[in-house]
């Protein structure tokens, strides 16, 4: 399972000044030094949970570059200019895919395409199936010619397997996987072309289909599609030039997975922050940002910080990104702030201090990437994702990327503790005039200089 690793918590950093109340935070009652009016709006748990089902029941999957993705993109953005702020959405292009649908014996079949692999025919691909074992050369007869080989996941790359069949003559490749998954199997091609469908499924699909004669595939290439990143503005009154606050989550999911935790959670806090703090006066620009794309790589974050001119660049001074502030996973007790290289910044400083203020006493700062806090990391702006994981463990929840990752598995409570804290946190940032100077800018890391596996 998907491990954080600690670097300092608030026991730790607290240990013997003995200032921490031990209590968790109380809803809704932190001390934020504010007026009336903002204190009669708190950060409300019911209303982020509220846009988590629209996102995950309602719409579902999310899919970068699919009707669902823009569906949700519309639904931000409208939340986002019912707080009258200044809503911008900023296209971009993303890479070519294929999706379809496979069927035998009048059963649908669950598959993910190889990227780097061929389309069908518009009407699809109707063959006999060949099985092909674990699809060594040897495997192939001259029967398999017009047919669509089944091969089970093992021993060679799937570019080698997909390779052998299409030399051998066969029409299409089925990959199915050799262990139990509640997703269909992606067969990474590592970069390479073949010139046939390739896709991959479940162990489970691939076993019956073994007992089957012939299977129908339809796979449509999907060009020149788009994501898009939705932002609200917050400008100070009458500042020229003010420093710029992020407040940031993404709201595409993984394929099959209704996306509820990540991210719906971290969109829906973000929104629900949106609310609380529009009314807050501060001499910051104070930008929301939902980012499309991420779990195609970053996409959507890259794209928004390459972007930025220099000037804006210069003002950009903190990033508080949110992934997976919901779940309902009982270890998953102590909430995290992830920052790429570990280090302390001023996302986990004002995250500490508004941590003593209200009283909450499970955060812990921890070294971590993949999510949207790494571009604006990458680019020197001060940056941490917030997200809840198990102490003893440091795992996530168990429905992490799978069609588990439903409503059913929100937290309210998590979700209220998430936005106090990071509610007040933010607020720390734009009370401040100015990010202190023992807070030194940070180097230009780029992640893969921190960690060599990153993607
Ligand atoms: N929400 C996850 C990030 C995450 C999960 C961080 C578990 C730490 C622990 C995010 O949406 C994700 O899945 N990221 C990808 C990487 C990204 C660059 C495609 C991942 O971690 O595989
Ligand atoms: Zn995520």
């Amino acid at each position: 399972m998907k491990k954080l690793l600690t670097v300092m918590t608030m026991a730790v950093l607290t240990a013997g000044t003995l200032l921490l109340p031990a209590q968790s935070v109380t809803p809704a009652a932190h001390a934020l030094q504010i007026s009336n009016s903002e204190r009669e709006l708190p950060f409300k748990a019911k209303h982020a949970y509220s846009t988590i089902s629209q996102l995950s029941e309602a719409i579902g999957p999310r899919i970068a570059g699919t009707a669902a993705e823009k569906k949700s993109a519309l639904l931000i953005a409208s939340s986002l200019r019912k707080l009258k702020l200044d809503v911008k959405v900023q296209r971009f292009g993303i890479p070519d895919r294929l999706e379809g649908t496979l069927s035998s014996a009048g059963r649908d079949i669950l598959l993910q395409a190889a990227s780097g692999s061929a389309s069908t025919e518009e009407q699809g691909l109707t063959a006999p199936l060949y099985n092909a074992g674990l699809g060594n050369q040897k495997d192939f007869t001259a029967d398999v010619k017009g047919k669509i080989a089944l091969i089970s996941r093992g021993d060679l790359t799937y570019y080698e397997k997909a390779k052998n069949a299409e030399a051998a003559g066969a029409k299409a490749v089925i990959i199915y996987n050799n262990k139990e998954s509640l997703v269909p199997m992606t067969p990474n091609l590592s970069g390479n072309k073949v010139g046939i469908p390739v896709v991959g499924i479940k162990k489970e699909d691939g076993e019956a289909l073994t007992q089957q004669k012939e299977a129908t595939l339809k796979l449509k290439a999907f060009t020149n599609q788009t994501s898009q990143n939705i932002i609200g503005i917050k400008k100070p009154k009458n500042i020229k030039h003010p420093d710029i606050v992020y407040m940031t989550a993404h709201y595409d999911s993984v394929p099959f997975s209704p996306g509820a935790n990540d991210n719906g959670s971290g969109t829906s806090v973000m929104l629900e922050m949106a609310r609380v703090l529009k009314s807050v006066p501060s001499d910051k620009e104070i930008r929301f940002i939902a980012f499309g794309a991420e779990e195609l790589g970053l996409l959507g974050s890259s794209h928004y910080v390459d972007h930025l001119s220099e000037k804006e660049l210069k003002r950009s001074e903190v990033n508080f990104n949110l992934d997976m502030v919901g779940t309902s996973w009982e270890k998953a007790s102590e909430l995290y702030v992830n920052t790429l290289d570990g280090q302390s910044n001023y996302v986990w400083e004002s995250s500490h201090t508004a941590a003593e203020k209200i009283g909450f006493d499970s955060l812990s700062l921890t070294q971590g990437g993949s999510s949207d806090h790494v571009p604006f990391h990458e680019a020197g702006i001060d940056s941490a994702n917030f997200i809840w994981g198990d102490p003893e463990t440091e795992e996530v929840e168990p429905w992490y990327h799978t069609p588990e990752d439903s409503i059913e598995h929100i937290s309210k409570e998590r979700l209220q503790q998430a936005g106090d804290l990071v509610t007040a946190a933010v607020y720390e940032a734009v009370k401040k005039e100015k990010k202190p100077k023992t807070i030194k800018k940070q180097m230009k890391a780029k992640a893969s200089d921190i960690f060599e596996d990153i993607k």
